[in-house]
């Protein structure tokens, strides 16, 4: 009988203060609810990929731009990561008022690179205590809103759209 084999899948994740990370975890917990095989790790703590099919990457964005360790990860292995299935989405506060720190327009050329099936820019987390005395400045400059504008449905509903594409990929 011929075996089939399903996509295995890493969520690489770069966050610098929590909120990135809680999101990528929502999404793991959702793929494996959904009987994905999937893994979840740190950008920066990525040595191989070989192994896996998919992936799913995500960052918060900081002054338009997502985090070096992933910009990192993603230089690293472009060759490898443009002959796989990928995803990706950015946490920001763009769009949650205005005023507030610019569209993640840089974001776009690091992933013009792997060209990713879906990006999903999600709503993040502003706690200024949480904030190095900089940060905090440029936030204040940028007129950020402080507080928690994730939405874990649209986060969760988003994963279990990528859990429906896999399967479809599976097929
Ligand atoms: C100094 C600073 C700069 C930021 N720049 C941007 C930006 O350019 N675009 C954006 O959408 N959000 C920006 N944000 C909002 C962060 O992306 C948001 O707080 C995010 O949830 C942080 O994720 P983390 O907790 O995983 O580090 C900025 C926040 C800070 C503190």
């Amino acid at each position: 009988m011929m075996q089939t084999r399903s996509m295995k899948i890493l969520v690489v994740w770069a966050s610098r203060h929590g909120s990135t990370e809680e999101v990528a975890n929502a999404i793991v917990d959702e793929l494996r609810a959904e009987g994905i095989d999937a893994d979840i790790k740190q950008a920066s703590e990525v040595t191989d990929i070989s192994s896996y099919d998919g992936f799913v990457m995500g960052s918060s964005v900081y002054m338009t731009q997502w985090e070096d360790s992933m910009r990192r990860f993603i230089r690293a292995n472009q060759a490898e990561l443009f002959e796989k299935e990928l995803w990706a989405f950015s946490v920001g506060l763009s769009g949650v008022q205005t005023g507030m720190p610019k569209d993640p327009v840089r974001v776009g050329p690091v992933l013009l690179r792997v060209e990713p099936r879906d990006h999903k820019t999600f709503a993040g987390r502003l706690q200024p205590q949480k904030l190095s005395l900089r940060e905090r400045s440029i936030a204040r400059l940028g007129g950020a809103v402080e507080g928690d504008f994730r939405d874990w449905d649209e986060i969760r509903s988003w994963a279990r759209d990528i859990a429906k594409d896999i399967k479809s990929l599976d097929n």
